[in-house]
């Protein structure tokens, strides 16, 4: 596996946090996808081999969880509520604007690699809806306008990185 060397101390870690291994599996996980975004097959194959299980016992853990990502995604995460109070608020405007903006499609990586864009269930602020979550960081009252200028916020560190 190709992680961050402050990932594998992490790992190393945290197992050192549970009496049986196994228990470790649900961490590892977290970790793996904080570090590369994903889930890959090489992953599973390591986190069972690190923990003493057959690569099954990992992949039943991973397909049981909707937050785990199975294929890679964009550099940037957007994801737009579209429970009730969001739907009703525009969340479904505020997706597309986010897909117009860097021409892509739901669940797919932008063609620049910067973003994928994608629909969530209710993120637990539905009095501020339409409600946006961007990486780890949550936006509130994103309407049309507001998915704009959080689209050229997110162009901008683009092009600052480059
Ligand atoms: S319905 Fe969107 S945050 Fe709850």
């Amino acid at each position: 596996m190709n992680l961050k060397p402050e990932t594998y101390q992490r790992i190393d870690e945290v197992i050192t946090h549970y009496p049986v291994k196994r228990s470790a599996t649900l961490p590892l996980l977290h970790l793996i996808q904080e570090d590369v975004g994903h889930i890959s097959e090489e992953a599973i194959t390591w986190i069972a081999q690190k923990l003493e299980l057959q690569p099954i016992n990992v992949l039943e853990v991973v397909t049981f969880y909707p937050m785990f990502r199975r294929a890679p995604i964009g550099r940037r995460h957007i994801k737009v509520c579209r429970t009730l109070s969001c739907a009703l608020s525009g969340g479904y405007k505020t997706c597309d604007t986010f897909e117009k903006e860097f021409c892509t499609h739901r669940g797919e990586i932008s063609p620049d690699g910067e973003v994928t864009v994608e629909f969530v269930e209710c993120l637990a602020s539905c009095g501020t809806a339409p409600v946006v979550m961007i990486d780890e960081i949550l936006h509130e009252k994103v309407d049309v306008t507001k998915a704009k200028q959080l689209s050229a916020q997110i162009k901008a560190e683009a092009a600052a990185r480059k």
